[in-house]
């Protein structure tokens, strides 16, 4: 132990770097490692929005300038017309909307508003690694909420009730879901909003992959859409899946106007603005051509066929439920192991394919890995090559 070490926080020191980034470090030093394990999109940023930021590059003096903080107004009224569009609901761009650097940013700023030490967050499990740590990073509790992998990971909102305490503040959602490709279904949502208001807490919807709901569009329920409960409700949504701009760094969060004004503060004093070009890059995004969209989801729906059908293949070693949306699957290891970590290095180091060892995902993880599918054919096809090697068919 380094004598500086006393310096760090424990509830910093006792958190791990995500699974996902460490088998993805692990797999960048071992030399032609295939990888499943981190969920970026094969996807280019679209020529549109490409071609919008180079104008602006050239065209706007200021582009190069920070931004007032809660972002550039014609970008939140853009986001007013796209979240009527999209859920009917009416907000207001100056008391509403704030342009974040990502959801990561967008929720870190929502928990350091919400949480006081020792302050609870209900998360499903598994579920978004990253979540679980920004609630431990708080010195906040996070709460895990069960889901049931017999019936498909679904949620069982009449569990919810017995989780919450005087110390919970807020529940949160990815639905589609990180990691197992639920879509939660709209009474199950309607069910938690109703005791998220009758218990006076937020809902956090983290929202990544509603684009990307292949044949079950019409399964997909958006909670935002619910006007009497938009006092209960943080919506988030991430440009980086949707529109291939993960390294743009840029989101949006619609809240009630107190938590805007506290959120505000945070987002201020923590990285001023999210970067200016990108929120034009958003801007191209939300007003311009989203043929993409389209493209992008049929494109991982033949991904996903593909890799449901080599999964098939290796059916002694892995018990899979199909996902519904976003682009991960998440097989329970069926051979003889004694982690789901040792599981995923050994695959790693034996037959040079990452995956991520599911225990990361919260304790529901166990034995489990998460295999993302927004790599191309080749990537998956070579990485199940290997594992049909490895393992035997
Ligand atoms: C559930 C979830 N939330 C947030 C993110 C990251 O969002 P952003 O790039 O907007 O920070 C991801 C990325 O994988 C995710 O899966």
């Amino acid at each position: 132990m380094n004598e500086l070490d006393r310096l760090v926080r424990p509830a910093v020191a006792s958190v791990s770097l995500s699974a996902i980034k460490a088998m993805a470090i692990r797999a960048a030093a071992i030399e032609d490692a295939v990888s499943l394990s981190w969920g970026l999109p094969s996807f280019r940023t679209p020529a549109p929005i490409r071609a919008a930021v180079a104008r602006e590059l050239e065209r706007d003096p200021e582009i190069g300038k920070y931004a007032l903080p809660a972002g550039l107004p014609e970008l939140r009224q853009a986001v007013t017309v796209t979240h009527a569009a999209k859920t009917g609901v009416t907000v207001d761009a100056d008391r509403h909307v704030l342009i974040t650097a990502g959801n990561m940013e967008g929720i870190s700023t929502l928990l350091r508003v919400l949480l006081d030490p020792g302050d609870e967050v209900v998360l499903t499990d598994p579920g978004f690694v990253s979540h679980y740590s920004q609630v431990q990073l708080r010195d906040g509790r996070p709460i895990p909420w069960a889901l049931d992998e017999t019936a498909g990971w679904r949620l069982n909102p009449d569990t919810l009730s017995e989780l919450i305490t005087p110390r919970t503040k807020a529940i949160l959602l990815v639905t589609p879901s990180n990691p197992t490709g639920t879509i939660f279904r709209r009474d199950e949502l309607l069910k938690i909003g109703k005791i998220v208001q009758q218990n006076n807490l937020l809902i956090i919807i983290d929202d990544p992959y509603s684009y990307f709901t292949y044949e079950n569009k019409a399964d997909y329920f958006n909670l935002a859409s619910q006007a009497e409960l938009f006092d209960n409700l943080a919506y988030l949504f991430t440009f980086s899946k949707a529109y291939a701009m993960s390294g743009w760094r840029l989101g949006y969060m619609i809240v009630p106007d107190n938590l805007r004004r506290e959120a505000l503060k945070v987002h201020d004093a923590t990285i001023i603005c999210a970067p200016r070009i990108s929120q034009m890059a958003g801007l191209a995004a939300l007003t311009g051509d989203a043929s993409h969209l389209e493209e992008f989801e049929t494109i991982l729906g033949r991904r996903r066929a593909l890799i449901c059908e080599r999964l098939d293949r290796l059916a002694h070693v892995f018990a899979y439920v199909k996902p519904q949306g976003a682009y991960y699957v998440f097989p329970r290891i069926l051979v003889e192991h004694d982690s789901d970590f040792d599981f995923a290095v050994g695959l790693l180091e034996k037959a040079k394919v990452a995956v991520t060892p599911g225990s990361g995902f919260g304790p529901g993880g166990e034995h489990h890995v998460r295999m993302a599918f927004c790599v191309d054919d080749d990537t998956i096809n070579l990485a199940f090559d290997r594992m049909e090697r490895h393992f035997g068919h």
